[in-house]
């Protein structure tokens, strides 16, 4: 069971606290991950009406339950259990706000209730700072008798460094037979799951206690900062695994990867260098200083110099930028070379183009060795629609080229500088001028031949 009916106030959002991103991802995933992987069932997660976001979320991996109105954690997990399969003889509670906890340490408390024949175990923690956090109260034999929550607690059991982490086993028998004798603190008004924990002593059933260290990964996320610190932790640990497959950083400190990115052997991330989503890069390509990547592939031995690439497929060898745009939809061809300023969305370039200055391709095909003149641009769109330009192989575009789509441009193709080409260029045929006429590419006179008749220059 994963409780996240909880309004989590303390995040100050209107999204549900469980559902904002750590590297990329929500903070559920993370406890959904280690549920599956310990116990290898379903989860069941607790929403209530405030977070339907997360049921909805959740719902491919997950069954759900609703708290109709939250009462406290025990009141979460009494809702939990009306909808929990007749043939259930073990419960996990995790905490939908601890995204760091291990599918390990989950199997090792399923195992520390499973020694004891416990009615339940418990995760605790000697806290640096145990503030706001339930205490574990022990008897003089050491034996874990209850929990006392910090709002409830008297000043001596406050001095109590060892607190509960919020994770739990339990015998599902008993906890079948017992929750709905969870009454409300007379403090709060809330119940307490952790009330729990007296009940089984009162029932002369042992408690078992998982003890770990506290290295941080147990604190639940309330806040923003508590937010950046879980990021900035998972982060270092993200970082140093690609380290150790083989990927290259300068100053793995401000490379910010998300949970999904896949790296290749030899890749070099320079500094602050953001790769987000399903983002893959291939082996021995280099993306430079400033980049952001949002879900694309990038084939190996590329170069991406401070560029933006989103949902867009690069293959190999190919140069990108610096400052170039990779919007959505973009596929580049091989050893094709995509340089300073220039833009591409929706489009398909075949291997070998070069679009080298401040240019645009939009809703275009564009065939192999193609080269696109500086400052040329694609006008897709009239103001209702998009429409498509074809560009045959070897195509020249000269610079300044304006193609107003929908457009044919034939294989070996050329434009004039500052043509504005409205209708399609037969195969191998020169379009010049404004709006371009189609001439034979040897009738063009060169630059200091005298201008023919009628077609006297402007002075
Ligand atoms: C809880 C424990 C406390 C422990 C701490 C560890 C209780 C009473 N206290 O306190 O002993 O030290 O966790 O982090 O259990 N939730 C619901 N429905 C509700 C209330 C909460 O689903 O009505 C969910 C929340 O979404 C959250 C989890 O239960 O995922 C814990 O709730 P939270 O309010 O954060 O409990 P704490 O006060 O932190
Ligand atoms: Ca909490």
């Amino acid at each position: 069971m994963v409780l996240a009916a909880g309004l989590g106030t303390r995040m100050k959002s209107s999204a549900p606290k469980v559902l904002h991103r750590l590297c990329g991802r929500a903070i559920v995933d993370y406890v959904l991950d280690a549920a599956i992987e310990a116990t290898g069932s379903r989860p069941l997660v607790i929403y209530s009406p405030a977070t339907e976001g997360v049921r909805d979320h959740v719902s491919e991996r997950a069954d759900t339950a609703l708290q109709a109105s939250p009462r406290g954690t025990g009141d979460a997990l009494r809702s939990a259990v009306a909808a929990l399969p007749a043939d259930v003889d073990e419960v996990v509670v995790l905490s939908g706000d601890v995204p760091l906890v291990r599918a390990d340490l989950v199997a090792a408390l399923m195992e520390a209730r499973a020694m004891d024949a416990a009615a339940m175990a418990l995760v605790a923690v000697d806290a640096i700072d145990p503030t706001g956090l339930g205490r574990v109260v022990r008897n003089e034999a050491g034996t874990v008798e209850r929990i006392v929550e910090d709002k409830d607690a008297t000043d001596d059991e406050r001095g109590i460094s060892e607190i509960n982490a919020g994770l739990y086993a339990f015998d599902a028998a008993w906890l079948r037979r017992r929750i709905a004798d969870l009454h409300p603190s007379p403090v709060t008004g809330e119940l307490y799951l952790t009330d729990l924990v007296a009940m089984a002593r009162a029932d002369g059933r042992l408690v078992g206690v998982l003890d770990v260290e506290d290295d941080g990964r147990l604190m639940g996320i309330n806040d923003r900062s508590q937010l950046a610190r879980a990021e900035w932790d998972m982060r270092v640990e993200m970082n140093d695994r690609w380290m150790k497959a083989g990927v290259t950083m300068q100053d793995p400190s401000t490379v910010y990867l998300d949970f999904g990115v896949e790296l290749s052997v030899d890749v070099v991330l320079e500094p602050n260098v953001i790769l987000r989503g399903t983002t893959k890069v291939g082996e021995r390509t280099r993306i430079g200083a400033g980049s952001q990547v949002f879900d694309s592939v990038i084939g190996p031995d590329c170069v991406v110099w401070a560029s933006v690439v989103e949902r867009s497929t690069v293959e190999d060898h190919v140069t990108i930028g610096p400052f170039s745009h990779l919007r959505p939809g973009a596929h580049v061809g091989r050893r094709s070379e995509i340089g300073n300023y220039a833009e591409i969305k929706n489009s398909r370039l075949g291997e070998h183009v070069r679009q080298h200055h401040t240019s645009y391709l939009g809703d275009a095909e564009v065939g192999d060795d193609v080269n696109v003149g500086a400052g040329t641009i694609t006008a897709n769109y009239d103001g209702v629609r998009k429409h498509r330009t074809v560009i045959g192989k070897r195509v020249f575009l000269g610079v300044d080229t304006m193609l107003r789509a929908p457009l044919v441009l034939g294989d070996d193709a050329k434009t004039g500088a500052g043509a504005v080409v409205t209708r399609d260029v037969p195969a191998g045929k020169l379009a010049v001028g404004m709006p371009a006429r189609m001439r034979d590419p040897k009738s063009i006179p060169p630059k200091d031949a005298p201008a023919p008749d009628g077609e006297a220059p402007a002075q």
